[in-house]
């Protein structure tokens, strides 16, 4: 027995060495073992759980020089040349604790960025990770200039070729392979997982997209129009960060109780219609520190409503109230959104001192004509990824500053008539949650931790976890029927002050007591 005792630490201590050298000289010789078309390795590496990876490759603009890795796991990163004048860089993490299942993540933006924080993030869950940087570097659309092949990766083709080169690389990588191959995107990164499910109905077997810039033309067209709304600083039509303030606390004031609770949070902005005239400033006041001018109210109000063509058809929906806040240094700033601008700039115009200052519908009619490669990512059947057995989770922040949620629900709609499929049909393989108190892809005033990154991770059990939710949806045929979100005390990461269960749509949520609005079972799905 004392002998046993003592030679066990001994022996176990070996064992990990030994496989820890396995895996290592593994990795280590793997680049020599790629010889795929049109892939060209940089290198394989081994990192170590608690590496502050160094990022010296990564464009200035991308804002992240470091990432920090919490796993043992191989990275090896690429060149896949996409044609004969473009290529995107990959990097492909395949951690020691594999658990059988390849995923993509997405992008953000215009961008140009391998999303490091996304491939250590899933790593860490156990999934063999590709990241890609969409065919560019850095943040800007200039490169898009009068380069089209650069705009087809963005469209859609950087994503499916990272998908495609990291299947094999897997397959080669581990002795099994995997099993099931998953998704995870927001923003942009949600429009590449709808574009997959789209045009690719085979790359996953599911898809967690996020806050997705679908109607891509109609977005940017959107966000393009904030400016002749607000005007720049000097104008009338404008109003500071505080006016903005006021113009919030009245619409959190109509709006906020409808849902039964008192809590700062609208749960279901459809039902919010706020009259803003009584924002307008008394003629007799003597302070107009908490009232605006007509013309203020006015730009609120057409902030408030959708956007229609040259031809009356609606190009965008409204943006949903109650984000004001976070939208304003972004989207209300009295400078033309800088997206929008090298859109028209680098792609509809091809014209680098286009501003945007004078902005149109016919301008959005003149994008909407060139749609290059079908970026709006509109297509409403998707019966061949349905048929293909495939499973999508869909979610969209009722505070998104930067996307309306709105427009989500548009999809939904479409998607349900264009199939002619009933809300409980589409739920066996399409389910659509709007996350109340949620900005853009994460931040906001509520129960925004639903674990679809780093910054909004509240647990890995798939009850507090959307892609774990999503595995267990796929494998074990278990559907998610809420999305729980924790709210943090602090910002991400910090105590959770409580929970709240986010409604499949179109169902939302109603506080019907008894418990405090903190408790998520005083909460109901009608
Ligand atoms: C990683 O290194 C960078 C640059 O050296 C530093 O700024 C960052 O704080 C480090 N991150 C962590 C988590 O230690
Ligand atoms: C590049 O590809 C295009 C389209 O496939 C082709 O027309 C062109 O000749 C090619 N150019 C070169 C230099 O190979
Ligand atoms: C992007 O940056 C990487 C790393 O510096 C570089 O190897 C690659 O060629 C760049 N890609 C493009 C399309 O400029
Ligand atoms: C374009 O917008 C700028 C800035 O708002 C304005 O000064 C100018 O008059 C506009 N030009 C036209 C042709 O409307
Ligand atoms: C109306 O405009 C939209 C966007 O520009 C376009 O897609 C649509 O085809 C137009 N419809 C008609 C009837 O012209
Ligand atoms: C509910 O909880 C919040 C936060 O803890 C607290 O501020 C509020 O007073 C509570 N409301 C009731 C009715 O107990």
């Amino acid at each position: 027995m004392t002998r046993f005792s003592a030679i066990l630490p001994f022996a176990l201590g070996s064992l990990a060495l030994a496989s820890q050298d396995a895996f290592q000289s593994k990795c280590n010789q793997f680049a020599k073992k790629i010889d795929l078309p049109n892939v060209k390795v940089n290198f394989a590496e081994y990192v170590q759980a608690g590496t502050n990876l160094s990022l010296p490759d990564n464009a200035p603009s991308c804002g992240a020089s470091s990432q920090s890795v919490s796993v043992d796991l191989c990275r090896v990163a690429m060149a896949v040349s996409t044609s004969n004048s473009s290529e995107i860089t990959l990097e492909a993490w395949f951690p020691r604790e594999y658990k059988g299942r390849f995923l993509s993540t997405g992008n953000g933006g215009l961008s140009g960025c391998i999303q490091y924080y996304d491939l250590a993030y899933t790593a860490q869950l156990g999934f063999a990770t590709v990241g890609a940087n969409n065919g560019h570097n850095g943040t800007s659309g200039e490169p898009f200039y009068k380069h089209p092949e650069v705009i087809e990766d963005f469209a859609y083709r950087s994503i499916h070729t990272g998908v495609v080169v990291g299947k094999e690389l897997t397959k080669k990588f581990y002795d099994n392979g995997y099993d099931k191959s998953y998704y995870l995107g927001c923003s942009t990164g949600g429009r590449q997982g709808w574009k997959s499910v789209q045009k690719y109905p085979n790359d996953f077997d599911g898809v967690v997209a996020g806050a997705p810039a679908i109607n891509f033309i109609g977005l940017l067209s959107w966000s393009a129009h904030f400016y002749p709304i607000t005007g720049p600083p000097s104008s009338k039509t404008y109003l500071t960060a505080a006016e903005w303030n006021i113009a919030h606390e009245e619409i959190i004031r109509q709006c906020d109780a409808i849902d039964g609770a008192k809590d700062g949070i609208i749960e279901d902005t459809d039902m919010c219609h706020p009259i803003l005239e009584t924002l307008i400033c008394k003629s007799n006041a003597k302070s107009k520190a908490n009232c605006l001018s007509p013309e203020q109210v006015n730009t609120v109000q057409q902030i408030l409503s959708p956007v229609y063509g040259i031809n009356g058809t609606l190009i965008y929906p409204r943006m949903q109230p109650g984000s004001e806040i976070l939208a304003q240094p972004i989207m209300y700033n009295g400078v033309p959104f800088e997206y929008s601008k090298d859109w028209w700039r680098y792609v509809v115009y091809n014209d680098p001192t286009y501003s945007g200052a004078n902005w149109t519908v016919k301008d959005a009619a003149a994008a909407f004509a060139q749609n290059p490669y079908d970026i709006q990512t509109w297509n409403a059947d998707i019966s061949p990824f349905q048929k293909a057995g495939g499973k999508v989770l869909h979610y969209h922040g009722m505070q998104d500053q930067l996307i309306s949620s709105e427009d989500s629900k548009w999809y939904y709609s479409r998607v349900a008539q264009e199939m002619d499929m009933a809300p409980s049909e589409l739920d066996e393989f399409y389910r659509f949650f709007t996350i109340s108190g949620m900005g853009h892809c994460g931040g906001g005033d509520g129960a925004y931790g639903i674990g679809q990154g780093t910054r909004t991770y509240a647990g890995s059990d798939p009850k507090d976890n959307v892609l774990m939710a999503m595995v267990k949806w796929v494998e074990e045929g278990v559907a998610p029927d809420y999305v729980r979100g924790a709210k943090f005390s602090n910002g991400p990461g910090s105590t959770i002050e409580y929970h709240r269960k986010h409604c499949k749509y179109p169902r939302h949520n109603v506080y019907k007591g008894p418990g405090n609005y903190t408790d998520e079972n005083a909460w109901q799905c009608v």
